[in-house]
Parts: C-alpha cells; sequence; structure tokens
C-alpha cells in the first residue's frame, strides 16, 4: 500500500466515510473503491449504506443522486467540475412544451440528467433498466430526455409507444463512427461486439450485445467467446480483463475516454476527505421533488 492509499484508508475510518465508484474512472481509482458499478448500481447501493460520508467518484448527477437518495449523509465530490455535458442537454421550457401537447405523456428521464431536469420528470431510468421501465408505464407518449440514441435505442424495442425525442447525446459514445466499428470487426473477426446504447443506432445495430456497462461486464464473463471489442468508455476495461483474465478485450480507437471521470484522482480522494469539501448541497424542496422520480425507477426497476 503507497502512502496515498494508506492515507485515504485511515481518514475513511477517521471520518466513517465509503468510497463509491463509476467504471469509468481511472484504474486506481476503481482499486481503492468500496463499491464499484454501473448508474444503477451506484443509486441502488447509496440507500443502503451504512457510513456517514459518500465519496462519489464519478460526474456529478451521480453525486447529486446519491445525495437525493439520501438527504441525511454528506456526499462528497472529488472534483465538483467533473460534469456529464449530457446531464444539461434538455431544458425546462420543452418539458412543459411537451406536456401541453401530450395530454398522457410520461417524461422519462435518464438519470444522466440535472437534479434540475428530475424535479420536472415523472421517471428516472438508466441504461440498465430503461426498456423494462417504459415498457412498464401505461402511458402511450413518452418524451424520452436527454439522450437521443437510448431513446432510439428503446423506441426501436417498444413499437407501441410513441416516441418524442430529444436532442441530447454523449459526445463520448455519440463520436465513435460506424466505419472504426467495421475496421475493428474486420481485424478482430472472432470477437463479439459489446455496445453501449448512448451510442447510434448504426453502432447499436452491428451489436452482439447492448447494454449497461454492468451488462457488458456480465456478458462478457457468460459469453463462450474468447475476444470482445468493447464500444463504451475505456475505464469498464479494468473490471472486465480482472473478471477474465483468458479473454482478450479491443476498442475501435483510442478515444472512448470520458475526460470528465478522468478528473477522479486519488489525490483528490485525499483532499476531499480531509476538507470535507466540496459537497453535494441541494435545497431540501427541490431535493423532494427530484426524489419521487427517482424513488419510482427503484421501485419499478424491481
Ligand atoms: P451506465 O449506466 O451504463 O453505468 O452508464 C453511465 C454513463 O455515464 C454512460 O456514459
Ligand atoms: Fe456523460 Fe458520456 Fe461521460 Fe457518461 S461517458 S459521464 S454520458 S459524458
Amino acid at each position: 500500500m503507497n502512502e496515498t492509499t494508506a492515507s485515504i484508508e485511515r481518514l475513511k475510518k477517521e471520518k466513517n466515510a465509503v468510497i463509491m465508484a463509476h467504471y469509468y474512472v481511472a484504474d486506481e481509482v476503481q482499486e481503492i473503491a468500496d463499491y464499484i458499478g454501473d448508474s444503477y448500481y451506484l443509486s441502488e447501493t447509496a440507500t443502503k449504506i451504512d457510513a456517514e460520508t459518500i465519496v462519489l467518484c464519478g460526474v456529478s448527477f451521480m453525486g447529486e443522486s446519491a445525495k437525493i437518495l439520501n438527504p441525511q449523509k454528506t456526499v462528497l465530490l472529488p472534483d465538483e467540475t467533473a460534469d456529464c455535458p449530457m446531464a444539461h442537454m434538455a431544458s425546462i421550457e420543452r418539458i412543459r412544451e411537451v406536456r401541453r401537447q401530450y395530454e398522457d405523456v410520461a417524461v422519462v428521464c435518464y438519470v444522466n440528467s440535472t437534479a434540475e431536469l428530475k424535479t420536472e420528470s415523472d421517471v428516472c431510468v438508466t441504461s440498465a433498466n430503461a426498456l423494462k421501465i417504459v415498457q412498464a408505464l401505461p402511458n402511450k407518449n413518452i418524451f424520452f430526455i436527454p439522450d437521443q440514441n437510448l431513446a432510439h435505442y428503446i423506441a426501436d424495442k417498444l413499437p407501441e409507444k410513441n416516441f418524442i425525442f430529444n436532442d441530447g447525446y454523449c459526445h463520448v459514445h455519440h463520436d465513435i463512427p460506424v466505419s472504426r466499428i467495421t475496421e475493428a470487426k474486420a481485424l478482430h473477426p472472432a470477437a463479439e461486439l459489446l455496445v453501449h446504447p448512448e451510442c447510434r443506432p448504426e453502432v447499436t445495430a452491428l451489436a452482439d450485445y447492448v447494454g449497461s456497462t454492468s451488462g457488458i461486464i456480465s456478458y462478457a464473463k457468460s459469453s463462450r467467446a474468447h475476444e470482445f471489442i468493447v464500444i463504451t468508455e475505456m475505464g469498464v476495461l479494468y473490471e472486465l480483463k480482472k473478471q477474465n483474465p483468458d479473454k482478450k478485450f479491443y476498442t475501435a480507437e483510442d478515444m472512448q475516454i470520458c475526460p470528465n471521470m478522468k478528473k477522479i484522482t486519488l489525490d483528490k480522494i485525499v483532499q476531499v476527505l480531509e476538507t470535507g469539501s466540496p459537497s453535494v448541497e441541494l435545497q431540501e424542496d427541490f431535493m423532494k421533488r427530484a426524489l419521487s422520480p427517482m424513488e419510482r425507477m427503484l421501485a419499478l426497476s424491481k
């Protein structure tokens, strides 16, 4: 154990804190995390934590979600500038306009969204449960925010619903062109193609498996294939390689990096534990309104 890791261990005990991390953060951060998973796992697990403080190693909407679900806990962000650009790619005005246009509309909010957008939504989803939850909704009209690609992926599977699309996207996934996938497939013809649903429809159309980061990890473990082309943020390779030392994993390009997730470092974790700042601070009534769609997600995912 090096000096930084030893400091984190000591501070965790002193502050009664746990470290939660998303699969996209740097390998060394995943290595020291107490809990590591996809967005759904992080939200759900946050409701079961006994510790007083959660250090959320991920982007700010993940910290906000942990706080909304546990308002009595302190949620620390090692870097508060680590923000997901897609989380802002929808507007309250547009939600209200769609509600005026469609009487029975359900506003379905991908958890990769600001707390403010959640306050105006009917239900939250993550990439792990979006299909199941939207299918279970009684509403025919679905306004899915902010991600257009996940919306299209779900809409294709639910022709009985009428989707109203929003134009948000994740630059990390959306910018991977289909030409790179065909090149990777030509280079590794025996490999299965595993794709996150934030990718463009023409990319998900080529996949052997489409799913959340946890879904991709479970699929690779249970598959009989030995090689995989992984089309999501590269951080996920850490867990994939750890769980499958004998399997081979390739990416389509070196650009599969979320710069915001990579802002989280061990030194920043030490600092946030030492100072107790920055923490997620949200107004009480605001949190109550954002909690309702999140609780509905947790109930409908069971
Ligand atoms: P998951 O919900 O699959 O972990 O994805 C989160 C995310 O930020 C994808 O870009
Ligand atoms: Fe946001 Fe994309 Fe980064 Fe995920 S990978 S946090 S969606 S920018």
